[in-house]
């Protein structure tokens, strides 16, 4: 039996120089990070990838870092400060990131850093290929890495290599954009399975093959240069009975006790601090709101959690100022000496936490303007073992496919989304509970170990149907 290898651009712990440039490993954050630690831990292998900026870390500090990766079987593929602004802040987060979030607006007059994603993706490819061994299955993960595929299929070119896409795939005339659309096509058909969270995702990644590099597609697989690319629907699930199990502990039911003391309802909203996830709309529904209700003034708090990132990209930090400034705005109109119409917090929160806010919320505001999955959404739903709470949730977040008991909402409506807001305040408790138990059903039923299973599975078959036309 081969190991699993995985490859991401981000490990699921992040190295950093702590006071005095001793080593500091912190878990990582975002969907990936988090979602794969499980996967990883169960399935053995080894984890390939960028440990964060080791700026400040002695020679020594350094060594000791790969040492400590190496016992959880972490390969660090380390990055310069160049690499870091031109491929991981640059290509991939001020051009990739927005575009296949819809935003092209954001994209800057000019498109530069191609050269430097695709020197790093080649080490990328490189470092896999030291460590595969013959029967080794590689899984690499998301639009940082989309040129590694084929890259490693030139070197190994009888390896398994599958590939997923965390993010949205657009539509190919938003994808048709990017200068380099065919490079980034080709890359990826390097693969023998492509794994996207949605169907609607893959067909947009067909139609792009199709229109841009002449590929044969079909509902399932594309045929391109005599190979043939397996195409799959896999819907990434979370570690469901970690959350749950954490919500019933003890310490975390004392923690929702205590938030729930006060005895207003809360509204409350996880998010990376990012543009597509929705937050200055939310804020201004959250507004509408309080304008269009009187009567849930001092009756109601939104717990606000911004978790800080990629704050070097620009983009980033005019957001902080932004939502800064409206969170300012709405206390100055609507708070008392008494109340505070939001709590809103600019950082990460221990799992306990977390989870223990998930516990004690009224409702859970999941509103991004574009989101591959979204993972909040289903953490908020494997935490509510008592079975209560509502989950308000955005048609544009791909859970949104998956989670149709949510009250949905269309976040660039901003007036529909305060009532919707409402409703999820004032909801039935016996339909608040019917929905909670159908959401429950399919988040528990279908956790990140289920799919990464059902992904090395798929993958595995790949290689034994051949993988090869002539
Ligand atoms: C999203 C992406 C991941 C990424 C994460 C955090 O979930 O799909 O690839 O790791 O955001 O972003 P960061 O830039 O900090 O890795």
């Amino acid at each position: 039996m081969g190991r699993l290898l995985i490859v991401s651009n981000r490990l699921p712990v992040t190295v950093k120089a702590g006071r005095g440039g001793a080593v500091e490993i912190q878990l990582s954050t975002g969907g990936l990070a988090t979602g794969m630690k499980g996967p990883h831990e169960r399935l053995g292998g080894l984890w390939i990838g960028w440990p964060g900026d080791l700026e400040g870390l002695s020679a020594a500090a350094r060594d000791e870092a790969d040492a400590r990766l190496a016992e959880h079987r972490l390969v660090p593929v380390p990055l310069s400060a160049d690499e870091i602004a031109r491929y991981y802040e640059g290509y991939s987060n001020a051009i990739l990131w927005p575009l296949f979030h819809y935003s092209a607006a954001r994209l800057p007059p000019e498109v530069s850093g191609f050269d430097v994603y695709e020197r790093v993706n080649a080490r990328f490819a490189g470092a896999v290929a030291d460590q595969w061994r013959e029967g080794d299955l590689v899984w690499i993960h998301d639009y940082q890495l989309m040129l590694v595929p084929a890259m490693l299929r030139e070197r190994l070119p009888g390896a398994r290599i599958g590939f997923f896409l965390h993010i949205p795939f657009p539509s190919s005339e938003i994808f048709r954009l990017l200068p380099q659309r065919e490079r980034l096509l080709e890359g990826l058909l390097g693969a023998d399975l492509l794994g996207f969270h949605t169907s609607t995702f893959v067909r947009h990644f067909a139609s792009s093959a199709l229109r841009l590099v002449g590929a044969t597609t079909e509902v399932d697989r594309v045929r391109w240069r005599g190979r043939e690319v397996r195409l799959g629907v896999f819907p990434m699930g979370i570690d469901a009975a970690h959350f749950d199990a954490l919500a019933r502990s003890p310490e975390v039911e004392e923690r929702a006790r205590a938030h729930r003391a006060e005895g207003t309802p809360i509204l409350l909203g996880i998010d990376r601090l990012d543009y597509t996830k929705g937050i200055q709309r939310r804020l201004l529904a959250y507004e509408a709101l309080l304008r269009a209700h009187p009567e849930l003034r001092k009756k109601v708090r939104l717990v606000q959690v911004a978790v800080p990132s990629r704050e070097n990209v620009e983009a980033y930090r005019e957001l902080r100022d932004e939502v800064d400034a409206l969170v300012g705005r709405i206390h100055g109109e609507y708070a008392t000496p008494g109340w505070s119409p939001i709590h809103y917090l600019y950082r990460g929160l221990a799992p306990p936490d977390l989870v223990a806010l998930y516990r004690a919320a009224d409702a859970v505001l999941v509103t991004p303007l574009r989101d591959g999955m979204n993972l909040v959404a289903k953490e908020f739903v494997a935490a509510r073992p008592d079975g209560d709470g509502v989950l308000v949730l955005s048609e544009f977040a791909g859970a949104a496919a998956e989670l149709a008991e949510a009250l949905l909402v269309n976040p660039y409506d901003v007036e529909h989304t305060a009532e919707v807001f409402h409703r999820a305040l004032t909801l039935p408790e016996d339909e608040r509970r019917t929905r909670m138990a159908l959401l429950r059903e399919r988040v528990l039923g279908h956790d990140v170990h289920g799919w990464a299973r059902a992904f090395v599975a798929a993958l595995e078959q790949v290689e034994a149907a051949g993988g090869r036309v002539e």
